[in-house]
């Protein structure tokens, strides 16, 4: 591993209603594949993971996560918690563009740099937060690292390398569509790009002009050029720890998750099918969303019930049943509190809820 260095610190103080002043810190190390950018939120929390998030491709950690983690609900869960944000490199803001003929690390060594900003930071644990391409990141660094990731949170995760099939259709589509109108199609559904809502034309614009774009057409090939991740129900490469996969029911990679689901160890994976929701259920749907990871920050033993809102006590009630009446009564996750944190209830987490309302 390469010696980490500090190159920047910068203070940010956003300050939101309902929030207490926490610290904000941007940092960068040195990794064998280039240098990375975080910013870190709040102070340690003893014996208590990290948050870390990586966000997908055409996005930063800003553009990706800022709805969920700024959202109203979300400030009791995250107040007990340091958040880690990273940025793909060349994505953080004001990120100059990589000279022609850079080699961009592959999603396999993105994940690789993760244990340098960890030993940075003197951090042991975390639980993940990925989109998209961040998903995947954080699901290799699982495979490689299984001690050092307690929770994953999966939003459109596609653990497969792209067939000759997708490829031919991917030239095909390159023919007609310029790079940020694939990246736009990654992002969101056909009906959404179609709608055109504020929100499309807001990361439309973001990514068409984005003084980056060079950069983000990159991380764009690395997405592409993804090993398979292999999982395999039941064989040695699975994913040990609690995870929640999350997708919007008329998502661009529905498929691709409801297929995961499938490989993965019931007993430890939540599937959260997200109702009326599209390809970026975190900037469309935070509310869910929060209610959903609150959920399975409580099974996982870090959220006191007392934290639950009076509408998720009446939905985990329903999800519960829900699960079993689907015959998933054995996997049904129990909903008593621990006290000790990082202690898992009795029971263990595996069903699936969609959430709808
Ligand atoms: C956070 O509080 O973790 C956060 C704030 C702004 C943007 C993203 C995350």
């Amino acid at each position: 591993m390469a010696e980490l260095q500090e190159v920047q610190i910068t203070e940010e103080k956003p300050l939101l209603p309902g929030q207490t002043l926490e610290a904000v810190k941007t940092h960068s190390v040195e990794t064998p594949y280039g240098s990375v950018h975080f910013t870190v939120y709040g102070t340690p929390k003893p014996k208590r993971p990290v948050i870390l998030t990586y966000h997908d491709v055409g996005l930063n950690y800003k553009t990706c996560f800022q709805p969920l983690f700024q959202f109203g609900d979300m400030q009791e869960i995250i107040q007990n918690f340091v958040r880690v944000h990273v940025d793909a490199p060349g994505m953080e803001e004001g990120a100059p563009v990589f000279p022609l003929g850079y080699q961009y690390p592959s999603l396999d060594q993105l994940a690789d740099m993760i244990p340098c900003i960890l030993q940075y930071l003197n951090f042991s644990t975390i639980i993940g937060v990925g989109v998209g391409a961040g998903a995947y990141i954080l699901s290799r660094f699982a495979l490689n690292h299984a001690d050092t990731v307690e929770g994953l949170v999966l939003i459109n995760i596609d653990p497969n390398a792209k067939g000759w099939m997708d490829w031919a259709a991917h030239k095909l589509t390159g023919l007609t569509s310029s790079i940020p109108e694939m990246i736009l199609g990654h992002l969101f559904s056909q009906e959404e790009l179609s709608g055109n809502s504020e929100l499309v034309q807001k990361y439309r614009n973001t990514i068409t002009h984005a003084p980056n774009l060079e950069n983000i057409e990159l991380y764009w090939n690395s997405y592409n050029n993804r090993r398979d991740l292999n999982f395999e129900r039941g064989g040695d490469i699975t994913l040990k720890c609690p995870v929640m996969l999350v997708v919007g029911d008329q998502a661009p990679h529905e498929d691709a998750v409801v297929e995961c689901n499938s490989k993965l160890d019931p007993t430890q994976t939540s599937f959260l099918k997200m109702a009326d929701s599209g390809g970026q259920p975190q900037l469309t749907q935070p509310g869910k969303l929060t209610e959903a990871l609150k959920y399975f920050l409580q099974g996982m033993g870090y959220m006191a019930s007392s934290c639950m809102t009076r509408l998720s006590r009446s939905r985990t009630a329903s999800l519960t049943s829900a699960a079993s009446i689907d015959g998933n009564r054995s996997r049904s996750r129990t909903l008593s509190q621990s006290s000790e944190p990082g202690t898992l209830p009795s029971g263990p987490p595996g069903h699936t809820m969609e959430v709808s309302c």
